[in-house]
């Protein structure tokens, strides 16, 4: 009685406390200084516990101690209504580690240190002197000074919209075809300057989409305007904010070169800009982007190469469960590079570019890692090709009144050819788009 320091009572009270303080209270411990009554088949009601003079429980108080057992679940029963198991997640992290340290020591133990970036150069460069994908990418400039001299014209009224598509039509079909045809025919340019050169077109292929439309759409407000103007007898002027750009002083070269620099592909006659360059935020990203390359190329000249190579043998011979086995070798590597290259990009690599032109919208990508569906993520983990897939492809094909499966679809086989362009130049021997680069994207 009022023994509350007793060993009894300190016991009792440690473990009655310790699912509820966790977050797995529930039914038991409810129950937590019930009593089971007299002894039966069928747990009784259990009676109230005595209470001493200060309100306290005298249940387990002194040698005693008669009552030990009270009506409770196993933790691991649905019933228990315990849900904390942090403990299991760090266990797991422990194994994560033990079991990443032993295939680390295993690799450098078989294999020697096979980290050499003076390698890295070969697969950009064939001949020291010759810098064709580089060259490509200059090139790349004409593409977009065509671009705008025809929107330079359409804003004038020198060219007729017909005309104006047509030119925009053959434009961006040369930038689609040529570094293909480049890429293709050119004996001195490497697998990966060619992927390389063909990300840039491709970019300021969605890039000039873009443009066009935001333009055309600009023309068509003005008109709209003008015609409402002059029906209420008034002179148009634009109406302008100010501070902001209104059609057509966009038109110039300052403005179409900051967009094609922009971590966006969209284009927006006034981008939200970010009041400063922050010094320190700029730096953080900068080494970010240094120790993450270093990690990635490590990564797959240690881990990756060899095991590919230790791939081949099996792929010849058509050995199934050896193919699944190198397969599943293969996974753990190909995660972690591209979790490692995501951050490197979307984070790193954007948010630096994004800072450095004082770009504001840094929603580079959303929670796709809480993703419940492959839906889920496809909209959010590259949130530049998603925002440009709905604003110039998806809602004008449901405004023209496609259905939403069509649209969907349109999304799909867009993304896949995009993605077997670019993987086109690294697997030559293949002369049909395989099935991998395509699956699953543009799936919505
Ligand atoms: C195809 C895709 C664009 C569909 O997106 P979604 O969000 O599932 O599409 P929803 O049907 O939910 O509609 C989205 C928008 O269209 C609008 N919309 C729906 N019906 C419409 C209609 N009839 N007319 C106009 N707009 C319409 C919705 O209001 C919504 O607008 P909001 O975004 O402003 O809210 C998306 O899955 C996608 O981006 N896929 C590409 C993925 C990809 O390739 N990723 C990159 C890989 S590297």
């Amino acid at each position: 009685m009022g023994d509350r320091g007793g060993t009894g009572g300190s016991r009792r009270r440690r473990t009655g406390s310790r699912p509820s303080s966790q977050g797995g209270g529930g039914p038991a411990a409810a129950e937590e200084v019930r009593d089971v009554g007299p002894p039966g088949d069928a747990p009784a009601p259990a009676p109230a516990p005595d209470k001493d003079e200060n309100g306290g429980s005298d249940v387990g108080s002194g040698p005693w101690d008669l009552r030990c057992h009270r009506l409770q679940d196993s933790l691991f029963s649905s019933d228990s209504g315990f849900s904390n198991y942090r403990g299991i997640l760090n266990w797991c992290v422990v194994m994560l580690i033990l079991s990443n340290a032993r295939l680390f020591l295993e690799n450098l133990i078989k294999y020697g240190i096979l980290v050499d970036p003076i390698q890295v150069v070969s697969l950009f460069l064939k001949d020291p002197y010759s810098w064709p994908a580089l060259c490509l990418v200059i090139v790349a400039n004409v593409f977009a000074a065509a671009a705008f001299q025809v929107e330079k014209r359409l804003a004038v009224g020198a060219l007729t919209e017909q005309a104006g598509l047509l030119l925009h039509a053959a434009n961006l079909a040369t930038i689609l075809c040529f570094p293909a045809a480049v890429a293709l025919l050119l004996e001195s340019i490497t697998p990966v300057g060619s992927v390389l050169a063909l990300m840039a077109y491709t970019i300021l292929f969605l890039k000039l989409v873009s443009y066009r439309d935001v333009n055309l759409w600009c023309r068509e407000r003005r008109a709209k305007a003008r015609a409402k103007a002059a029906s209420a007898g008034k002179k148009a002027n634009g109406g302008a904010a100010p501070r902001t750009v209104s059609y057509p002083d966009n038109l110039t070269y300052r403005d179409l070169y900051y967009f094609l620099f922009a971590p966006t592909l969209c284009y927006e006659l006034n981008f939200p800009r970010s009041p400063r360059i922050r010094k320190r935020f700029l730096l953080r990203r900068l080494l970010e982007m240094l120790f993450l390359t270093q990690l990635q190329v490590g990564l797959i000249q240690q881990w990756m190469v060899p095991t590919i190579q230790n791939s081949m043998k099996p792929f010849k011979d058509m050995d199934y469960s050896r193919i699944i086995e190198r397969l599943l070798k293969l996974a753990v590597p190909n995660h972690l590079i591209w979790l490692i290259f995501f951050y490197w990009f979307f984070h790193s690599c954007m948010n630096a570019v994004a800072e450095l032109m004082q770009f504001g919208d840094r929603e580079f990508y959303r929670d796709w890692w809480n993703s419940e569906s492959v839906t889920y993520f496809w909209q959010n983990w590259n949130i530049p090709v998603h925002k440009w897939c709905l604003r110039h492809f998806y809602k004008p094909m449901l405004r023209r009144g496609s259905s939403k499966w069509l649209a969907r679809t349109g999304v799909f086989f867009a993304s896949a050819f995009f993605h077997e362009t670019h993987a086109a130049p690294v697997t030559p021997a293949s002369p049909i788009p395989g099935p991998l680069g395509a699956c699953g994207h543009g799936g919505g």
